[in-house]
């Protein structure tokens, strides 16, 4: 839990390199990293290709579209690896393969509803590009888009419910409904500049560090962790997931796209106003504010806009933040002991 915190700001750095053996060494880290907890993700593997077929060929072609495309499955480790944690602090010995069965099916719903997000994302953001490949939108038509979001919504309490606990569904449920208030309110806002940073935190929260909280939070809770453990792995993974769109945001604007296998530079073709940005417009003069306001929707003026965020700090500052949330989610999984899972 301490290397995935510690991956989440390095992660920038090493997804701006092209180089394929830079590329090679990241794997290999991810790997270790999920070591732990290898078996325990090629169920979830299972579980997600099983649950996503149709008899209709179509609709089992839409279904394949999003379980073929393999993104990070960043939520199932912090889900597996908040139970296998909760579990080692009892016994160090204690492995992946003894973990309740029921983390499964809870591991394959958040992966679930996490690209339910992304389906609908794509289509608000027009990015035609997720994880190395055409996206649903761009593949087929925002129509089809929207109602595999809707599946893949839909299905995700289906199979989450084989986990036998409503406590469990009810906090995946109430994180969900979450991450769509959040991107209601990140759309309500776009265009909006002068946005605060309290509701910049508010918005990225929700859409982004809801899930990645309520993973950890339903891992520690499925391994029987008590109220106080859940709350402490719930807090570990919102941290980890503001961290996460922080850095997110910071490679929209200073990304490479075939490094980072999506369509970047949405963020300001689509008015929606990120840390740096705002952080930004705080530090300039009035006849800088307007001259940066006038060129921040334009693709085009990329390059001074970064001149300036970098003048100011911006990116840096933007970091720092990122930084001090990786902290603190470090200072929680060291003080679960020296265990492999933490
Ligand atoms: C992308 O999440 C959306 C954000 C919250 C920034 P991931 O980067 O975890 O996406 P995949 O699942 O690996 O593609
Ligand atoms: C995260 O925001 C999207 C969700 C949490 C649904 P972004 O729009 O920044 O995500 P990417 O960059 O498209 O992956
Ligand atoms: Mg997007
Ligand atoms: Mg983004």
């Amino acid at each position: 839990m301490s290397q995935i915190a510690s991956r989440v700001t390095s992660e920038a750095d090493d997804r701006r390199q092209t180089s394929p053996t830079t590329a090679s060494k990241t794997g290999s880290k991810l790997r270790e990293m999920f070591a732990p907890i290898a078996a325990g993700l090629a169920k979830v593997e299972t579980a997600l290709q099983t649950n996503l077929r149709s008899d209709t060929p179509w609709v089992d072609q839409l279904l394949e579209h999003s379980w073929l495309l393999n993104g990070k499955r960043m939520r199932p480790v912090l889900l597996l690896l908040s139970g296998l944690a909760v579990k080692q602090q009892a016994n160090a010995k204690f492995t992946v393969e003894d973990l309740p069965e029921e983390l499964i099916p809870m591991a394959a719903a958040v992966e679930m509803i996490h690209t339910a997000t992304l389906v609908h994302d794509d289509v608000i953001d027009k990015a035609d590009m997720r994880r190395h490949e055409p996206t649903a939108n761009s593949k087929w038509d925002n129509r089809i888009s929207v109602l595999l979001g809707d599946y893949l919504f839909t299905h995700a309490f289906h199979i989450g419910s084989q986990s036998g606990s409503v406590e469990a569904l009810a906090l995946l449920a109430a994180a969900s409904n979450k991450v769509c208030a959040g991107e209601m309110k990140q759309n309500f806002y776009s265009g909006r500049f002068d946005t605060s940073l309290e509701l910049y935190y508010e918005i990225i929260s929700e859409k982004t560090a809801e899930l990645c909280a309520v993973a950890c939070a339903t891992g520690a809770l499925l391994s029987q962790a008590d109220q106080t453990g859940v709350n402490g792995f719930q807090q570990y993974g919102r941290d980890l997931g503001m961290a996460f769109q922080i850095i997110d945001d910071i490679l929209d604007l200073v990304g490479d796209d075939d490094t980072v296998g999506k369509t970047l530079g949405t963020d300001l073709a689509n008015g929606k106003p990120t840390l740096p940005i705002i952080h930004c417009l705080g530090r300039l003069s009035a006849d800088e504010k307007n001259a940066l306001l006038k060129m921040i929707c334009d693709p085009r003026q990329l390059p001074q806009i970064i001149d300036t965020l970098n003048r100011t700090g911006s990116i840096q500052q933007a970091r720092n933040v990122a930084r001090s949330h990786i902290d603190s989610a470090m200072k929680f999984a060291d003080s679960l002991g020296d265990t492999p899972a933490a």
